[in-house]
C-alpha cells in the first residue's frame, strides 16, 4: 500500500498551508504535490525511485515474529530486527489503521509526500533521507515546524551527537518513536548509499 494524496484535498492543504506558512512554503509545496522535481538537481525520477525504495525496504523490514511480545495485542504486528514493533511497516502494510481524533466529525489531513535529503557530513556514512510521508502521517506540522526544525532543506544545523542527546530527530527518536540501536537501525534514517545521493557528493 502506498499513500497517495487526492488532489481534489490539494488545494485545501495548500490553502491552510498558506495560512499557516505564508506564500514561500505554499509554491514550494504546490510545484511539489503536481508532480515537479524537489528541486532543480534531484530529478522526478531519482526521487520516485527513492520513495519506491523507501516503501519496499520498509515492507521488508518488518517481519511478524509471534511469541515474542508479552502483549498478545501486539504479537500479530511486524517486528524489527530488535524484536520491537515497526509502527512504519505497521501502516505501510496496512495492519493498523488509527484514526486522527476522537472527535466524529474530525476532518483526516492527508500525509505530504515530501522526502528531504540530509547529507551525512563525514565520509563513508549513508545519507539520511526524511519522509514527510510516515511523519505526516502520525503528526501535524506544527508538530515540527518551526520549533525542532525550521522548514527549509538544510537550514538546521543537525549532528548526530546532538540527535544522540535528544535534540533535532532526538526529540522523538530513541524516545516515543525507534531507537537508534540495535545498529541495524542507524539504517533506518540513513538509507541513501555514499555515491547514489541525490545531490552534494563533496563528503565522500
Ligand atoms: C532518527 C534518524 C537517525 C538515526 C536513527 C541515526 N541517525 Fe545518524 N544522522 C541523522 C541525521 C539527520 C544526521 C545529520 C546529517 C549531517 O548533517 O551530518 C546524522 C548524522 C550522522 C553522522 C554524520 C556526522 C555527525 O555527527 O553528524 C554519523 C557518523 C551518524 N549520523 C551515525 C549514526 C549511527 C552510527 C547511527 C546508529 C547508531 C545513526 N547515525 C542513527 C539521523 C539519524
Ligand atoms: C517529524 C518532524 C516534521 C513534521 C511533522 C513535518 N516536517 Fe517538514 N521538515 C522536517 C525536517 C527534518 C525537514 C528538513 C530540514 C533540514 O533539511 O534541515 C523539513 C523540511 C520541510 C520543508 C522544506 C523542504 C525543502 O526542500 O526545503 C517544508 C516545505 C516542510 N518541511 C513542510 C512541512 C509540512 C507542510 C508539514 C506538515 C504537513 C511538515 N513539514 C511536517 C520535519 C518535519
Ligand atoms: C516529533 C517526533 C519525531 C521527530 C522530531 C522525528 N521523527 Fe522520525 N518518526 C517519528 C515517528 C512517530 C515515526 C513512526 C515510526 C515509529 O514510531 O517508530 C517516525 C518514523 C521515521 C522514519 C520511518 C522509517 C522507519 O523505519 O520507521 C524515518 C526514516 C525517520 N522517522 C527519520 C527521522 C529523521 C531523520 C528525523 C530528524 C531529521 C526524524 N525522524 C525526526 C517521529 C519523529
Amino acid at each position: 500500500m502506498r499513500f497517495n494524496i487526492k488532489k481534489s484535498s490539494l488545494s485545501i492543504l495548500a490553502l491552510s498551508l498558506l495560512m499557516l506558512y505564508g506564500c514561500d512554503m505554499d509554491q514550494y509545496i504546490d510545484s511539489t504535490l503536481s508532480g515537479q522535481p524537489l528541486k532543480k538537481d534531484n530529478t522526478y525520477e531519482e526521487q520516485t525511485r527513492y520513495y519506491d525504495k523507501f516503501f519496499k525496504e520498509m515492507i521488508e523490514r518488518g517481519h511478524i515474529q509471534k511469541g515474542t511480545t508479552e502483549t498478545v495485542a501486539l504479537d500479530s504486528l511486524p517486528k524489527g530486527q530488535g524484536g520491537e514493533v515497526n509502527w512504519t511497516t505497521a501502516v505501510v502494510e496496512g495492519y493498523i489503521n488509527p484514526k486522527g481524533s476522537l472527535e466524529p466529525d474530525y476532518e483526516e489531513e492527508p500525509p505530504l509526500d515530501l522526502n528531504v535529503f540530509i547529507e551525512a557530513k563525514v565520509p563513508l556514512m549513508s545519507n539520511v533521507l526524511f519522509p514527510h510521508n510516515i511523519h505526516t502521517y502520525w503528526l501535524s506540522c506544527q508538530v515540527c515546524h518551526p520549533k525542532i526544525f525550521i522548514p527549509m532543506a538544510g537550514a538546521n544545523p543537525i549532528t548526530m551527537n546532538e540527535i544522540f542527546d535528544g535534540k533535532w530527530c532526538g526529540v522523538c527518536h530513541g524516545k516515543v518513536a525507534f531507537n537508534f540501536f540495535p545498529i541495524a537501525n542507524c539504517r533506518r534514517c540513513h538509507i541513501v548509499m555514499k555515491g547514489e545521493s541525490l545531490q552534494n557528493e563533496s563528503w565522500r
